[in-house]
C-alpha cells in the first residue's frame, strides 16, 4: 500500500511513484501538513517555528498550535487562520459562519469512492484512497477529506463530502476541494488565460505577498481562464526544477487561489470558491465537492505536463470508440449555415476522395436554423433541407463509405424558436430583469429537471434510429442573470452548480443512449477545455481560430495541462487557400499536434489537392500512435522566440517525432501581439534565425535515423542539442521522424 497511517507517531504518509505527501495529527485533533515533494529519505519533515505574533491561539496549547502560523491540511473560516479558507460553513440557526472541524479518524482503502452526479477520475488496480473524518460539534456536521492516489502518474486527487448530521440547516458558503500549504513562496505561477480565438496562453507571474487568483464567473471554465495552474520553483525549467501542477475536474465557474502570508508560506487552493456558489444542507443532506488534482515533479515543468497527460489519458478520458480516431471533414468553415442534404452528400463523397473517415455536419441542419438568430432548441431536421428525414440521410452518408457526425448545442435556445415560444420561463433569468442575449441566444435552465427531460425527449425523438457515429456538442455563450425559477430563494446560489450537474447528466445520458457515438466537445472553440468535459468527450475543438500561426501558440499553451489526444486540430480556412502549397504544408504540420481533421470546401478541391490530402492523412496515420499516445516534450517557447518546437516520444524512446514551426511575426493575426502586449511579459518577440533544440527524450548510446531526410544522429548528440537554421522570413516548418537504427 502507498498509504501509511502510523497511529503511534500520529503521522500519515502517502507515496506515489516519485512523490511523497506527509501530514501529522497534532494533539489528536489538528491535521497539519508536513511535506509534499520528491519521495526521498532526505525529505525535510521537521516542524518549522513560524511567526505567531498577533495571531490568536488556544490557551491549552499555547504557541504550540496557532492556527494562523501552521501549515494545515484544510483551513476553515473564522477560527484564527487569516489566510484563504477552504471551507466556510454558515450555521443557519445562529447565523455564525465560524467553522471548526476536529479530526476523528483516518482509514485507507483500495480504489476510490464515486462522486455522485459529478465527473471523477477512474480508478485502476493501483488506486488507493485515504479518508480523514472530522466533525464539528456545534453544527453536528461531518466532514470527510478524500485523498486518492494514482501512483503511476504521480497524481493525488482531493475532494470532500459534508454531511449535515445536526438538527438545523447549514450553508456551505465557500467550497475549495483542495488546499495545500507550502513552506516557502519562491515560486512563479504559470496560468493559462486567454480569450475567444486565443485560448490558454501561458502567463508567468512571480508570487508576491498577497493573494492572486485565476477564476471564471462565466458558468463555464471559459476561454478567458483555465483551472489548470502550475507553481514552478524559481529557476525551474522544462526539464529541471521543482514544479507543482493543479487542476479541477469541473467545467463551470471556478476559483484557483494562491496566497502567500507574512511568514513567507504559500497556500494554493482549487475549488468552486464563494462568489458563484453556496449550498444549503438540511439535516441529513450530504454534499460532495468536485474533485481537484495535484502533481509534483523535481524534474521540471515538462514532467508535470507529462504526469497530467498520462493521468488524463488513463483515468479521465472515455474509452476510444474506434480502433483509430476518425479523420473528419467538417462542414462549418466550408459552408457555415448554407447546408442541405444534397450538399452534404456531395461533401461526404469529397471527404472519401480526400481520404477522410467521417463527414461532420455542423450547425444549420435543424429547426429554422438558417443563421444564428433562430432554431436553437428545435432539435428536428429542417424539412426544407432534409426532405426524407435524418435516418435515410445518415444511411446515404454511410453509403459514401464515411462515418457520420452531427453538431448539437443542447444547452441553448434562440428567442426565435418553438421551444422558447412554448417555454419562455425555461431560461436562466433573474426576476424583474430583462434578458441579455449573446449570439442571439439564451441559456436554458439545466437546473430544472423538466428542461432536461424535454431535451432528452426531443433529442431521442430526433436521433433514435439514426446511424450517428459522432456528436459535436457545442456551447456558445456564457451565463449571466443566473437564477432558476424552480429553485427557492435560499437555493439560488446553487443554480450554476446544479446547471453543471444537469449538463453532466445529459452527457451521461447521451453516452448511454448512443453508445457507438464518440463525443467531441466544443464551446465556441476551446471555451470548456477542462477535465470535466474530458470525462465525457474523447477530444475537444481546441479553438475557433484556425490560422496556423496563431494555433501554434494556442496549442503550445494547451499542452502544459492537456494531452495532444484531446486537441482537435483541423487544416482549415484559417490557412488561407489550401491550394497554396506552402500554406497547406505549414497548416498541416501545425495540425499534427492532435487528432487530425479538415474544414474547408472540399467540393471545390482540385484532384491535385485531394491527392495531397490523401498523402497527408497516410502520413498522419504513420505518426498517430506517437501524437495520441506518446510522451510530449516542449523544446522551444514560441512566446519567447516566435518559434515552437516539440517532440513526441514512444514509450521505449525508440521513435521520436520532432516538429519545429517558425510562425514569428508574420502570418498570424495581430491577436497574439495584442494579447502578449497586454500581459506585459517584456519578452522579446524577435525571431532568431537558428535554434538549438535539445532532445531530452533521446536515448544515450544509440543511433537514430530520420526517416524523412535519411540523416543519422546519435542519441547523445541529440540530447546535447542540434542546431536548426531557419530562413529569414516567411512561414517555416521542419519535421524529423527519428527511429532507432
Ligand atoms: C462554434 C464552434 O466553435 C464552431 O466550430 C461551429 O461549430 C460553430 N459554433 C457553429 O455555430
Amino acid at each position: 500500500m502507498s498509504i501509511k497511517i502510523d497511529k503511534k507517531e500520529n503521522r500519515i504518509t502517502l507515496k506515489t511513484k516519485n512523490t511523497m505527501y506527509v501530514m501529522q495529527i497534532l494533539f489528536d485533533r489538528f491535521p497539519v501538513h508536513l511535506y509534499y515533494g520528491k519521495n526521498s529519505p532526505k525529505a525535510d519533515l521537521t516542524y518549522r517555528a513560524r511567526n505567531t505574533s498577533y495571531s490568536p491561539n488556544y490557551e491549552e496549547y499555547g504557541f504550540t498550535y496557532v492556527p494562523n502560523a501552521e501549515m494545515v491540511e484544510f483551513p476553515f473560516y473564522g477560527n484564527g487562520d487569516y489566510r484563504a479558507d477552504a471551507l466556510r460553513l454558515r450555521d443557519m440557526t445562529s447565523g455564525s459562519k465560524v467553522t471548526e472541524f476536529i479530526y476523528q479518524k483516518a482509514r485507507k482503502f483500495k480504489g476510490r469512492k464515486d462522486i455522485p452526479g459529478l465527473p471523477f477520475a477512474d480508478a485502476n488496480e493501483n488506486t488507493e484512497t485515504l479518508e480523514l473524518t472530522m466533525t464539528d460539534k456545534f453544527t453536528g456536521c461531518t466532514l470527510k477529506l478524500y485523498y486518492t492516489l494514482f501512483p503511476e502518474c504521480d497524481i493525488i486527487s482531493r475532494y470532500f463530502t459534508l454531511e449535515n448530521g445536526g438538527n438545523g440547516d447549514v450553508r456551505i458558503e465557500k467550497c475549495m476541494s483542495l488546499s495545500l500549504d507550502l513552506p516557502d513562496m519562491n515560486y512563479e505561477m504559470i496560468s493559462f488565460c486567454g480569450s475567444h480565438c486565443m485560448e490558454r496562453i501561458p502567463q508567468i507571474t512571480p508570487l508576491f505577498r498577497g493573494n492572486q487568483r485565476v477564476e471564471s464567473k462565466r458558468g463555464a471554465s471559459s476561454h478567458q481562464a483555465n483551472p489548470f495552474i502550475m507553481l514552478a520553483a524559481n529557476g525551474a525549467k522544462e526539464e529541471s526544477g521543482n514544479v507543482y501542477g493543479f487542476n479541477f475536474v469541473y467545467s463551470g465557474s471556478f476559483l484557483d487561489e494562491v496566497e502567500t502570508d507574512f511568514n513567507g508560506t504559500t497556500r494554493v487552493a482549487v475549488g468552486l470558491g464563494s462568489d458563484n456558489f453556496s449550498m444549503l444542507l438540511k439535516p441529513g443532506e450530504e454534499f460532495s465537492s468536485p474533485e481537484a488534482i495535484m502533481t509534483f515533479s523535481s524534474s521540471g515543468i515538462g514532467t508535470v505536463s507529462r504526469n497530467m497527460h498520462s493521468f488524463i489519458r488513463s483515468h479521465i478520458l472515455p474509452a476510444e470508440k474506434y480502433e483509430k480516431r476518425p479523420v473528419v471533414l467538417n462542414s462549418w468553415e466550408a459552408f457555415y449555415f448554407d447546408i442541405d442534404e444534397d450538399i452534404m452528400i456531395d461533401f461526404a463523397k469529397a471527404a472519401k476522395e480526400c481520404g477522410a473517415d467521417m463527414l461532420v455536419m455542423d450547425d444549420g441542419w435543424f429547426g429554422k436554423r438558417i443563421n444564428d438568430r433562430a432554431g436553437l432548441g428545435d432539435w428536428y431536421e429542417n424539412p426544407d433541407r432534409f426532405k426524407d428525414g435524418l435516418a435515410p440521410f445518415a444511411d446515404r452518408i454511410h453509403a459514401q463509405d464515411v462515418k457520420f457526425g452531427i453538431w448539437i448545442e443542447p444547452e441553448m435556445v434562440n428567442p426565435d424558436s418553438d421551444l422558447f415560444r412554448a417555454h419562455p420561463d425555461w431560461i436562466l433569468l433573474a426576476p424583474g430583469r430583462d434578458p441579455l442575449v449573446a449570439r442571439h441566444q439564451h441559456v436554458l435552465d439545466f437546473a430544472n429537471p423538466d428542461v432536461l427531460e424535454y431535451i432528452k425527449n426531443i433529442l431521442s425523438a430526433c436521433f433514435d434510429g439514426v446511424a450517428i457515429d459522432y456528436f459535436k456538442w457545442d456551447m456558445n455563450r456564457h451565463m449571466c442573470s443566473v437564477y432558476s425559477p424552480v429553485l427557492p430563494p435560499e437555493r439560488q446560489d446553487e443554480t450554476a452548480y446544479r446547471y453543471m450537474l444537469g449538463v453532466y447528466e445529459l452527457y451521461r445520458w447521451l453516452t448511454e443512449r448512443y453508445p457507438n457515438a464518440m463525443i467531441e466537445n466544443c464551446s465556441g472553440g476551446g471555451g470548456r477545455y477542462d477535465l470535466g468535459m474530458m470525462k465525457y468527450s474523447t477530444q475537444i475543438w481546441t479553438s475557433d481560430n484556425t490560422t496556423p500561426a496563431d494555433r501554434v501558440f494556442i496549442q503550445y499553451g494547451s499542452s502544459f495541462g492537456y494531452p495532444a489526444s484531446t486537441m482537435s486540430c483541423h487544416v482549415a480556412t484559417g490557412i488561407g487557400s489550401l491550394e497554396d502549397k506552402n500554406k497547406l504544408d505549414f497548416g498541416y504540420r501545425t495540425a499534427l499536434a492532435g487528432p487530425l481533421g479538415y474544414e474547408f470546401n472540399a467540393l471545390k478541391a482540385t484532384d491535385e489537392l485531394k491527392k495531397t490530402i490523401n498523402a497527408q492523412i497516410d502520413e498522419y496515420r504513420r505518426y498517430e500512435h506517437l501524437i495520441l499516445r506518446g510522451d510530449f516534450y516542449r523544446m522551444l517557447n514560441p512566446l519567447e522566440c516566435g518559434c515552437s518546437a516539440y517532440c513526441f516520444a514512444s514509450d521505449s524512446r525508440s521513435e521520436l517525432l520532432f516538429t519545429l514551426l517558425r510562425c514569428g511575426n508574420d502570418g498570424g493575426t495581430d491577436m497574439l501581439k495584442r494579447f502578449t502586449d497586454s500581459l506585459k511579459t517584456g519578452k522579446s518577440r524577435t525571431v532568431p534565425e537558428s535554434f538549438r533544440v535539445r532532445f531530452a527524450a533521446a536515448k544515450r548510446n544509440t543511433v537514430y535515423k530520420d526517416m524523412i531526410s535519411g540523416e543519422c544522429f546519435d542519441g547523445d548528440t541529440l540530447r546535447r542539442g542540434i542546431t536548426v537554421n531557419v530562413p529569414k522570413e516567411g512561414l517555416y516548418s521542419k519535421m524529423m521522424y527519428l527511429v532507432e537504427d
